[in-house]
């Protein structure tokens, strides 16, 4: 067995992510590597997730790992990734990461992944995926945010986003969401005077516009460049539901909007929304139990991507109820939502197996990590959401841009099933 992957020390430390919250950072180093990985942080969580700390938040995390976890795991091989999260789900021994936190347990595996890949010289997307690995992902990124992720007036919808399809390279297709995003900001400009260029955590636009209003921009945005660059650009939403719905009351608040829908009447707004503006993409028309509405609007629409986040949190279980509903098409791969790499890749093998589509995320408060573009090659997710600008987010796009020039001739762009609009 070769010694270049043992794992001779995992140190953890306090660092920040792009709100400025505190967050854990991993080393794992082994006998001829090293990785690092630190773990990000959503707004809009779903109630299904793992626990991101123990009591005591960062700082009782990195106690655990020097005195609970690192002599554990130090002997052990990094490229034994079941194992380590295997050892990490031990020590916790919950079913939700309460102990000693899901996003130290996110900031472990991530960060061993690294260390095997590097200790064996190769990249991480070719350790995880083998040398077949090659495709790589379409951008879906968010250009106008609203609900939670905004402060004050906005849309109630959280997320208006772009999807280019049919391009010939990812460079191209990132190039095509960075022209929409700037094509959105000239016309948000032009409409509101008061507009003064404010941007949301995902670096999309915040403005005092409604739902409706912001479709209308994208909608122009996307055909416009659509238009100059030769292929099509959709539009989707992440209506990021569980957010607007009221347990007590039993309906969806649309507090912008001043108005209320209950399950039949959200189904029939959102369809409308996705016929009239020929929608590629929706995530959470529905809030995060309501598997029924789900079922429902993905045998009523065609071509057009319903998506689980909040819904199955990545996790194989609530997938697997999903799956035999047939709630949604399409997941959501957040892999601090459950935890390790294990975990996810167990989801993800679950939804190709069903014929569902894997979508890698970044989370609304991230760092610099880069990892996600690796995962979404190496676990074969045809799409990647993670942002169009700012700095967590370009960091993924980036490292997608060098993965594609390595590959060079080799590098094709995923398949992506047959979606709406642009
Ligand atoms: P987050 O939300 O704030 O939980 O990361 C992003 C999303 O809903 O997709
Ligand atoms: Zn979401």
């Amino acid at each position: 067995m070769s010694t270049a992957t043992l794992i001779e020390d995992v140190i953890a430390r306090k660092v920040f992510n792009s709100r400025g919250e505190e967050t854990i950072e991993v080393d794992v180093i082994t006998t001829s590597g090293f990785g690092r990985a630190s773990a990000p942080a959503g707004e809009s969580r779903g109630k299904a997730e793992v626990v991101y700390y123990p009591n005591g938040g960062v700082d009782e995390a990195i106690k655990k790992v020097e005195e609970l976890i690192a002599p554990e795991l130090v002997g052990l091989n990094a490229d034994s990734q079941e194992e380590i999260d295997k050892a990490l789900h031990e020590l916790d021994n919950t079913n939700d990461f309460r102990v000693i936190g899901g996003n130290t347990a996110f900031a472990i595996s991530v960060a061993s992944a690294e260390a095997a890949a590097n200790s064996y010289g190769l990249p991480l997307f070719q350790y995880l995926g083998g040398y077949t690995a090659h495709e790589l992902p379409y951008p879906l990124g968010n250009v106008i945010s609203g609900g939670k992720h905004v402060q004050g007036k906005a849309p109630d919808i959280q997320e208006f986003l772009a999807i280019p399809h049919g391009v010939p390279s990812f460079l191209e297709a990132a190039s095509a969401n960075v022209k929409i995003h700037k094509k959105v900001k000239e016309i948000l400009k032009s409409k509101d005077v008061f507009f003064n260029g404010g941007r949301s955590d995902e670096g999309a636009w915040t403005a005092n516009i409604t739902n409706m209003e912001a479709l209308e921009i994208m909608a122009n945005a996307c055909e416009e460049v659509s238009n100059e660059v030769g292929f099509k650009c959709s539009i989707g939403i992440d209506v990021a539901s569980s957010s607007l719905w009221s347990p007590e009351k039993k309906k969806y608040l649309y507090k912008r909007e001043e108005n209320e829908l209950n399950s039949g009447e959200q189904l029939e707004f959102i369809k409308e929304l996705i016929e009239k503006y020929q929608l590629a993409y929706v995530e959470d028309p529905f809030h995060e139990e309501d598997y029924e509405s789900f079922a429902e609007i993905t045998k009523k629409v065609k071509n057009c991507l319903i998506s689980g986040d909040d819904l199955f949190a990545t996790n194989n279980e609530r997938l697997n109820y999903g799956l035999k509903m047939h709630a949604a098409n399409a997941i959501i791969i957040k892999v601090n939502q459950v935890g390790t790499l294990t975990d996810a890749l167990e989801t993800i093998e679950t939804v190709k197996r069903a014929g569902y589509v894997p979508i890698m995320s970044h989370r609304s408060g991230d760092t610099c990590d880069w990892h996600i573009a690796h995962l979404a090659i190496a676990f074969k997710c045809p799409i990647i959401k993670t942002g169009v600008v700012e700095g967590a987010r370009i960091a993924k796009i980036n490292e997608l841009i060098r993965i594609e020039e390595f590959l060079g001739d080799r590098a094709k762009m995923a398949e992506l099933p047959i979606i709406q609009g642009g």
